[in-house]
């Protein structure tokens, strides 16, 4: 069921949520007003540059090469801008949200290769940990890995496949298979040791360390099925990555994957133990 912003605004307002979501147009987007203070600058600035220190070393190349593509970390950049040199890379934008909307336009936008962007960022003293997605998390997490054509495509096709995957019950299940790809992952790079992937490691400082390094860390190889199939907690450090081999082998794993079949089969079954998977 869709819902209308006036109302998803009073739901976010009951619970606390920072956006301004009144200001919404009828696709949850905002316009993005440049008018960020010389302090609001400075997070910005400090926050890139305390992370840049661990993905120079840790991030996998493919985002490296985004980041110095869209050369995003002097200022707190501006969407038009990034969007113009998205466009002519992969045809994908950025639009700017007052933070997490609902499915159906989150999809919507993803089907059409619109990626939604936080407009507001963090404060200085929640420099290492923030409840809601800001503009740090989505930007610098996200927005390099759609200059990679296999994961843009992969991304405007998990937005297209999304809304039907739900509607046969498969909410929880497309959502783990977002957290586990988009946001917490690992990836091999040829002659390297393995690297970290996806914006929830980009944008944490200490467990992008964890997940790279850690010996406690526990490594699974990625396989669909088995990633929709397996729990996750948005509050504590994952108990499973799973190894991609390549944005390619998961833009035609994806791709060829009778999603529809995975859902039927495991949606009211129990989802698995990250830690023994
Ligand atoms: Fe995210």
């Amino acid at each position: 069921m869709e819902i209308s912003v006036q109302e998803y605004a009073r739901q976010c307002a009951a619970q606390g949520l920072r956006g301004d979501y009144l200001a919404c147009r009828p696709d949850f987007t905002v316009r993005q007003e440049y008018d960020y203070d010389e302090a609001q600058q400075e997070v910005w600035r400090l926050l890139c540059d305390r992370q840049t220190r661990l993905t120079r070393r840790l991030a996998h190349r493919s985002y490296l090469d985004g980041v110095e593509t869209l050369g995003l970390l002097e200022r707190i950049p501006d969407f038009d801008e990034v969007s113009a040199k998205l466009r002519k890379l992969t045809g994908w934008e950025i639009v700017a949200v007052p933070g997490l909307i609902p499915n159906a336009p989150f999809f919507d936008h993803l089907a059409n290769r619109r990626f939604p962007v936080t407009n507001w960022l963090r404060k200085r003293e929640e420099l290492d940990y923030i409840v809601e997605p800001d503009m740090f998390h989505d930007f610098f997490g996200h927005v390099p890995a759609l200059t990679q054509p296999a994961f843009a495509d992969f991304m405007q096709m998990y937005g297209d496949k999304a809304a039907g995957i739900v509607d046969l019950g498969g909410e929880e299940m497309m959502g783990r298979l977002y957290w586990y790809t988009a946001e917490f992952a690992l990836m091999q790079e040829p002659g390297q040791p393995l690297k970290a992937f996806g914006a929830g490691l980009m944008s944490s400082f200490s467990e992008l360390q964890f997940a790279v390094e850690s010996p406690d860390a526990h490594r699974v190889p990625f396989d669909i099925e088995t990633v929709m199939r397996t729990g996750y907690e948005i509050d504590k450090f994952q108990r499973a990555y799973f190894v991609l081999p390549s944005f390619d082998a998961l833009r035609d794993g994806f791709q060829t994957a009778d999603l529809a079949g995975i859902v039927r089969r495991w949606k009211d079954e129990p989802a698995l133990d990250p830690s023994t998977v």
